[in-house]
């Protein structure tokens, strides 16, 4: 059976299963098909794959048309996994209308069961609040939010002094009483990633948070080794770039020496 939100949500609430949720993103049917055929509970169309599959240096640029023909690739990729669906940078902030329309859009035309989007603080808050209202589960995103690289001045951990690591905790808890159902703790320290998974009854999904939240994601290009750049706390699984670039070479020295086709 296909995961829900509601079962994302009891997860926390009842301790189970007692084991962490698995998170991994997806830019395209392949990639779908990989991470939801390996058990992924929930599959995640981040916005991150304005670096990792079109080659932008932040996800700023990543346009809502992007993200839709990605996410309709994704959407015939998955059967199991909650598919949620990041909403791109300018495509929910300029006003609430603009949010529900842009969230609108992911569930009528790319299938998505829910969106995530980024920060805290009051605009964010209230757009979270009229997003559940219309029945748009909402996945909330703090600490390092990648769309606000220019002000953070890179992507740096955040959370390090006690002012930070409390307003990060106080958006957390914002988020929550609005009613986001999980909430992604990126980059953060692993004490305040403890402290935030402890004060809140929905779901934290830690990505370079340390062990105590209640689910971890990776972005798949860097758990596959796909990714040319992986940032300091992925762990990578495999060297899929070397193989692939192996592999075509071989290709092609085979091609010019004849031995290709047989
Ligand atoms: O865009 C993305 O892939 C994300 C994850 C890193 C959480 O937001």
């Amino acid at each position: 059976m296909a995961v829900s939100v509601d079962q994302i949500l009891r997860w926390k609430q009842t301790g189970q299963p007692t084991q962490p949720m698995a998170v991994l993103t997806a830019w395209d049917v392949m990639s779908a098909q990989i991470v939801d055929g390996a058990g992924a509970d929930i599959v995640l169309v981040g916005d991150s794959l304005a670096m990792v599959a079109l080659g932008y240096d932040t996800t700023l640029p990543l346009t809502l048309d992007d993200m839709l023909i990605c996410a309709k690739a994704v959407r015939r990729g998955v059967k199991h996994a909650l598919l949620v669906v990041d909403l791109p940078f300018l495509s929910y902030q300029t006003s609430g209308e603009d949010a529900i329309r842009t969230a609108g859009r992911m569930l009528k035309e790319a299938g998505a069961q829910a969106v995530k989007l980024e920060g805290g603080h009051s605009e964010v808050v209230e757009t979270v609040r009229r997003l559940v209202q219309w029945g748009i589960p909402v996945m909330g995103h703090v600490g390092l939010t990648p769309q606000s690289v220019n002000q953070l001045g890179g992507f740096r951990k955040q959370g390090k002094t006690e002012a930070e690591a409390d307003r990060i905790l106080t958006e957390a808890q914002a988020l929550e009483r609005v009613g986001a159902f999980a909430i992604v703790l990126e980059h953060i320290p692993s004490d305040l990633a403890r402290d935030i998974t402890k004060a809140l009854s929905i779901p934290t999904i830690g990505i370079g948070a340390g062990g105590y939240c209640d689910g971890q994601v990776l972005v798949t290009a860097d758990v596959l080794g796909l990714s040319a750049w992986q940032p300091p706390f992925a762990k990578v699984y495999a060297n899929l770039r070397q193989q692939a670039v192996a592999a075509a070479q071989q290709f092609c020295e085979e091609v010019r020496s004849g031995q290709y086709p047989a």
